[in-house]
């Protein structure tokens, strides 16, 4: 009954539906570059917390996005369902935080030598 079901599933709908869309979004995604040095935010944020952050913290995410992507496409051509429902809240943790850290990094700036404003 499960057989039937996979197949009815993926003959009917999932295959035309992963053929086009999943190459959609199966690209593999890269560390952005920051449009500053990591020194420049001192003496808000530390040039270690940022470099930190930036290359271990960030990256882990990209890295595991990646992988996680490779191992999609692979239980996609399975057509291994199961496979492929696991490993979505994975893709989802760790391709959401690649964004939010993406997003983050653009809310930064450099110091002023002088706020801008009067306290
Ligand atoms: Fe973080």
């Amino acid at each position: 009954m499960q057989r039937i079901f996979k197949n009815m599933f993926f003959n009917r709908s999932f295959s035309k539906f992963t053929q086009k869309s999943f190459s959609e979004f199966q690209r593999k995604v890269e560390l952005p570059k920051l449009t500053y040095n990591y020194e420049d935010l001192e003496p808000v944020l530390s040039r270690d917390q940022v470099e930190t952050h930036h290359t271990k913290h960030h990256q882990a995410y990209v890295t595991n996005y990646n992988k996680l992507i490779e191992q999609l496409k692979e239980a996609t051509e399975k057509q291994d369902l199961e496979k492929i429902v696991s490993l979505t809240p994975h893709i989802k943790f760790n391709g959401g935080s690649h964004i939010n850290h993406s997003i983050y990094w653009t809310n930064l700036a450099p110091v002023k030598s002088e706020f801008p404003f009067k306290f």
